[in-house]
Formats: structure tokens, C-alpha cells, sequence
């Protein structure tokens, strides 16, 4: 058996575990929405397949008038990447020129690659006490908001004052789309006026995307020239950026997913702080973060081998400890598959 996953959906690993194939896990460990992909996309892919052959424009100029258009913003602020986690590893170069970057933990992992690998200086600090973060003009900031893995949303005012001070900040928004318009806290239109922020989004998560990659950076067109001359010419493959184009003009996908996961996610949320030995926070994102009276590694596998559910533990968290899991919301049959097998474990180990 390989090492345990430090990211969700991970299924291979899963599937090695519980003995099964892939397809017959139900996986509520990686936070990505089960409404889609929307059909849209799938469309745009299979319209698209005779494209193969040719290589992508490196300007993604259809994909960039897209994403614009959906912030109301100039297309020459927009960078097209492979997922955000390409474009993780360019602020993390950045990130890199500062004395010391704040980094408000637990946070997602693939933060600490993309800043050790450029030699960054790390200064952790809490991600639930936000008095901490004063940060100095010689130092980054890499903020996720909301935060994965607490489901936190900061309101916007509150990181304000650092982006005043700040010779960086990177805002990581890769779940603010699961937050209808009025909701979001977004810091993209303030891109124009700090020409030290940086805003990363994903397509990914929203869109059911993980498979395809597909994110972007909104931030001075100085910047993102100077990042898309350290990468290859073509990070983003003709398929996804038809895909790009097409969902993010499906407004019908999108209504439908913010009819699905507020009620839903509440009724999960109530559900699990109703079993004796787990308790969840309400989260802004779409998944929520359960404290477990049972190891999370252990309640993981016991899920994996008697139910085939696949949870996120929170080992790789360091912060967390042991007695965390996340897990995303998903359909309401499928949530009730994962509630009546946690009250089926928590009734018979108190
Ligand atoms: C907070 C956060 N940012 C970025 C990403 C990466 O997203 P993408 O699939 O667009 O690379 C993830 C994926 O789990 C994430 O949790």
C-alpha cells in the first residue's frame, strides 16, 4: 500500500484500500461539486476534439475575454493557467522575493510547495486569529478565502489593511464561486488599485472540473506578463479552454448550484452535529470541517473498507491534529449514504 493521500480524491489510493474500483468509490474527500460537469462543458469538449491537432493560442484571447467579462474587468488582467495550481507555483516564486511570507495555517498543502520550492521564508501564524497576521512592507501575505480546510470566509475589509502594507498578497479564491454574487468577498475589482495583489480562482471545483485543470490569476498585466514568460507556451490545453468559455457562460449551471448546496449543506450540517461524537461548523465553501471523537484516519478507513466512502482526514493538516475530517457536500442521497454510515459507527463505538 502506498502512503495515505496528502490531498483528497485521491481514488486510486482509495479504491487500493477498500479493494474495489475506483468508480465504486463515493468520495466526499475532495470539495468539488456534484452537479456537474455541466453539459456545456462536455459539449465544448466534444465540439472541440478535431482541435487536437493544433496548438493552443498561447494568448487564450476567447478564454481571457471570458473570464473578463464574467469579473467586469480588462482582459489584460487575466492569466489563464493549469488548474490554480499552476499558477500557485508562480506566486510562490514571487512570494519568494519577500523577506518572509505570512502563512495562516492549517492551509492547503500545495502552498508549501509552491513556496519551498523557490526558497521562500515561511512565517506561520493562526489561521483563527486574524489579530496575528501584521505583515511588514518587506513581507507576503498567502491568504485562502474561503480558507480550505475551515470553510472561514474573511470579509474583505479585513484584509484590507494588509494589502495597504503588503509588499505581496496573494488571495487564493478557488471556492468564492460557491458563494452566490452578493455573498462573495472577492478582492479582484480592487486588482486596479494595489498592483500587489494577486487573485487566484479555479474552474475546477465549481464546474467539476478537476480532470481537465483550469484556473486563472487576476492581477496587474505586468505581473502576469512577467509570469507567463517563466512558463511553457501552452500551460492550458485546447479542450480546456473551450470548456472555460462554455461554462462560464452557463448561468443555468451555475443557478442550479446555488440551489443546491445552501439547503443541502444545512441539512448535512444539522445532520452530523446530531450524531453523538461529531461536530461541524457552519462553513462558507462547500464542504464542512468535522471534529471526531474517533482518530479521522481511523474513521476513514472505517468508512473506506465497510462502506466504500472515501472521507478527506486531516492528518496532512498538522495544526488539526487527529480528531478532524472534511468532507464536501454532495447530493442529498448521497449525503445520507455518508450520515447513516457515521451513525451506524458512532452508535456502536460511542
Ligand atoms: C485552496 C485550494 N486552492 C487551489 C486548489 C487547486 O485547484 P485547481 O484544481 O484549480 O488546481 C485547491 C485544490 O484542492 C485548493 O483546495
Amino acid at each position: 500500500m502506498t502512503h495515505p493521500p496528502i490531498h483528497g480524491g485521491n481514488l486510486t489510493w482509495a479504491a487500493a484500500f477498500a479493494g474495489c474500483q475506483p468508480e465504486e468509490i463515493l468520495d466526499f474527500s475532495a470539495n468539488i461539486n456534484p452537479l456537474g460537469p455541466p453539459q456545456s462543458a462536455i459539449e465544448a469538449i466534444q465540439g472541440r476534439l478535431r482541435e487536437l491537432r493544433n496548438y493552443p493560442d498561447p494568448k487564450y484571447g476567447p478564454l481571457r475575454d471570458a473570464i473578463a467579462k464574467s469579473h467586469n474587468i480588462d482582459p489584460a488582467w487575466v492569466l489563464p493557467g493549469n488548474g490554480a495550481a499552476e499558477l500557485l507555483t508562480w506566486a510562490g516564486l514571487e512570494l519568494s522575493q519577500c523577506d518572509r511570507v505570512l502563512l495562516p495555517l492549517p492551509a492547503f498543502g500545495d502552498y508549501g510547495r509552491a513556496l519551498q520550492t523557490f526558497g521562500a521564508t515561511i512565517r506561520p501564524v493562526s489561521a483563527w486569529n486574524q489579530r496575528l497576521w501584521q505583515v511588514s512592507s518587506r513581507e507576503g501575505l498567502l491568504v485562502n478565502n474561503p480558507h480550505n480546510p475551515t470553510g472561514q470566509l474573511w470579509p474583505r475589509w479585513r484584509l484590507r489593511a494588509m494589502l495597504e502594507t503588503a509588499q505581496l498578497v496573494v488571495a487564493d479564491e478557488a471556492f468564492m464561486d460557491f458563494l452566490e454574487p452578493d455573498s462573495q468577498e472577492s478582492l479582484i475589482d480592487w486588482v486596479v488599485d494595489f498592483p500587489n495583489l494577486v487573485v487566484l480562482r479555479s474552474l475546477t471545483k465549481f464546474y467539476s472540473l478537476p480532470g481537465l485543470r483550469l484556473g486563472y490569476a487576476i492581477s496587474h498585466p505586468d505581473r502576469l506578463r512577467r509570469w507567463q514568460s517563466w512558463r511553457d507556451s501552452w500551460p492550458v490545453n485546447v479542450l480546456a479552454a473551450a470548456a472555460g468559455v462554455a461554462v462560464l457562460a452557463d448561468q443555468g449551471f451555475q443557478q442550479r448550484t446555488y440551489q443546491w448546496l445552501e439547503p443541502t449543506k444545512r441539512k448535512l450540517w444539522k445532520a452530523i452535529n446530531a450524531i453523538p461524537g461529531l461536530s461541524a461548523d457552519w462553513g462558507a465553501a462547500n464542504f464542512l470541517l468535522v471534529r471526531t471523537g474517533m482518530p479521522g484516519d481511523q474513521l476513514q478507513r472505517l468508512l473506506l473498507r465497510e462502506q466504500r466512502i472515501f472521507v478527506r482526514d486531516c492528518l496532512s493538516f498538522q495544526e488539526l491534529g487527529d480528531r478532524f475530517i472534511r468532507i464536501a457536500v454532495k447530493r442529498p442521497q448521497e449525503n445520507r449514504r455518508l450520515v447513516s454510515a457515521l451513525e451506524v459507527i458512532f452508535n456502536s463505538n460511542p
